[in-house]
């Protein structure tokens, strides 16, 4: 199937930016690296719901060191196309002493919910933390954040797609598409 050059999603329009052949080949650079860093190691992905899970799933699929899988729920943007500033967190009741973590996330945007999420995760005792995730927009960083594995940095574009939402719709999009103005 070719990759469309448009979507609209409710009253707006967006277009294509990373298409799904480059993500995954991009996703397979990122997991080499972990399988080499992680050798001899057992890391815990923690998968941050919902935007997480597109990337998560294909970047699992990829890694061949032992590793376990979490899930938590992170909640910035509601419905809205700017991020909030505050960010909402539900963790499961997850064994994090001493492990390994990597946190796997759609985008980096204003930096606020990866501090927040290193933080809270910090609380717990794990042996290290690092971030893997699909897409940055430097230009948006209100906190710097070091990101171990990144796919992508892009412009300062709204974008959907491959697990990112526009108010809850567009995730399910297999590549990346930013918003344009009609
Ligand atoms: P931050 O706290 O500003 O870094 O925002 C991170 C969260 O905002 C991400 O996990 C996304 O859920 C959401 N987000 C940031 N930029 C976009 C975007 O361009 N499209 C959709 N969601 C976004």
């Amino acid at each position: 199937m070719t990759t469309p050059e448009f979507y609209t999603i409710k009253d707006k329009k967006f277009k294509l930016m990373i298409d799904d052949v480059i993500i995954q080949s991009r996703i397979q650079e990122l997991a080499d690296m972990i399988n080499i860093d992680y050798q001899n190691k057992s890391p815990i992905f923690i998968i941050v719901l919902k935007g997480g899970m597109f990337f998560g799933i294909e970047l699992l699929k990829k890694i061949t060191v032992d590793c376990e899988i979490e899930t938590l729920i992170s909640k910035s943007y509601g419905l809205n196309m700017k991020s909030s500033g505050t960010v909402d967190l539900i963790i499961g009741s997850i064994a994090l002493e001493d492990k390994d973590i990597i946190i796997v996330e759609d985008i980096i945007d204003t930096g606020l919910t990866m501090n927040k999420l290193k933080n809270v995760l910090n609380s717990y005792n794990p042996k290290s933390i690092k971030v893997a995730s699909l897409l940055r927009k430097p230009d948006c960083a209100k906190i710097d954040v070091t990101v171990d594995y990144l796919g992508f940095e892009i412009e300062d574009k709204f974008v959907v797609g491959y697990g990112l939402d526009y108010a809850e719709f567009g995730r399910q999009i297999p590549a990346i598409y930013q918003h344009i103005e009609d």
